[in-house]
């Protein structure tokens, strides 16, 4: 991988990883991804911005080989994936000098080991001359942790961002353009890692769109070429609507469950409530799931009892959509059970983040009957009730 030029004095560096299908080990990679670093060459000064991944640094020290100066790195953010390489950096720049936010110092000291003496901090809105370019830091905190903040290269209108607006999807292509798969994949990416900030979001976008902007250039994947096309839908994405939509999660293990959540799905049908379902026992893509939350209106987790607790991979899905804390309004859980269960209990205090309007359960000893067919009937017009009025 080589180099690659975004205007005069200013290249992309990093590494296209085609191949990476878990990240945090967590989250599933379809699409791969990439670690972008940028360098500016001033009149006067040059910087890096970012790094990549610690055991891809060979790829980006030889695409640095050239360089006899780096003065300043720039590290928006203290997350490895970003930061990782700087100390290799700093031992073969002596005079280099780490710029970051004041809050991410103690994060660069403690998780990557820098030298303190090696890192000088900004304030937002301050700026750095490198000659005829100039930097101006701006504070975007918390996408996604307290101390990230993005660069605007002044004289060319660049803003780089890091993980923000980010996404996970390695391309030979430098820009997005309008490639609808990149802004697919950024969804994901906003699902996945951004959406717990949504409401900082909200406050760091009116930043941004305060700045004259041609271009965004994240830490993973392709520069937008064309911003407001990213900057539009993170404005759909993070808006406090929500969509007349129901997720259903399940699980069954002898069948009582699906039985009743198979009758649950058509009595949706037939009141023409839209609705995505998500069968959990298997290797379900939980980059989809966390996508389904981005505008959904309401949840329905379907499970059996082990022992008096609901199924673990529900257990597992209801804490992830517990951490990424979307816009949820209402909740239910439909299940069954052997002889006892506190499953509804536990599904509930699960997901207390989310603060959501519960309906009642429709629970069941056994196989279902009647009684809990009606229950399922009444919870799909509550529902539909519910969303009526959205
Ligand atoms: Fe791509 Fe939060 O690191």
């Amino acid at each position: 991988m080589k180099p690659r030029k975004i205007l005069d004095g200013i290249y992309w560096m990093g590494v296209i990883d085609w191949n990476r299908r878990l990240f945090d080990s967590l989250i599933p990679l379809p699409d791969g991804t990439t670690y972008n670093a940028y360098l500016i060459k001033g009149s006067e000064k040059t910087v890096l911005l970012d790094t990549v991944e610690p055991e891809l640094s060979d790829t980006l020290l030889a695409q640095l080989s050239g360089e006899d100066k780096i003065d300043y790195i720039i590290s928006h953010h203290a997350e490895q994936d970003h930061s990782g390489t700087i100390p290799k950096l700093l031992k073969l720049y002596k005079k280099a000098i780490v710029i970051c936010s004041i809050k991410a110092k103690d994060l660069l000291i403690e998780h990557i080991g820098i030298s303190p003496e090696r890192i000088r901090t900004v304030s937002n809105g301050e700026t750095i001359s490198l000659g005829d370019k100039t930097l101006k830091f701006v504070y975007t905190p918390w996408v996604h942790w307290p101390e990230t903040m993005s660069t605007y290269l002044i004289e060319n209108r660049i803003l780089f961002s890091c993980d923000f607006f980010g996404s996970h999807f390695a391309s030979s292509e430098l820009f997005a353009g309008n490639d609808e798969t990149i802004y697919k994949a950024a969804k994901r990416y906003y699902a996945e890692i951004m959406m717990p900030f949504r409401k900082m979001i909200q406050k760091n976008i009116e930043v941004i769109k305060a700045l004259k902007i041609n271009y965004i250039a994240p830490s993973h994947g392709p520069v937008y070429n064309h911003p407001a096309s990213i900057i539009s839908r993170y404005e759909d994405w993070i808006k406090d609507d929500v969509e007349k939509k129901v997720i259903i999660a399940y699980v069954s293990m002898h069948g009582s469950t699906k039985e009743m959540i198979d009758y649950f799905v058509s009595a949706l049908e037939d009141r023409g409530i839209r609705y995505q379902l998500f069968e959990l026992s298997g290797n379900y893509d939980i980059g989809k799931l966390a996508m389904s939350l981005v505008d959904a209106s309401t949840i329905v987790i379907g499970t059996p009892t082990v022992n008096i607790g609901p199924h673990p991979n529900v257990v597992n899905a209801a804490y992830l959509v517990n951490s990424l804390r979307p816009k949820l309004r209402y909740s239910a859980v439909i299940g069954s059970y052997g002889w006892s269960s506190k499953a509804v209990e536990q599904i509930t205090s699960i997901m207390s983040n989310l603060k959501l309007e519960t309906f009642d359960p429709v629970y069941c000893k056994g196989q279902p009957g009647n009684i809990q067919y009606q229950k399922i009937d009444s919870l799909a017009d509550k529902i539909l009730d519910k969303h009526s009025k959205l």
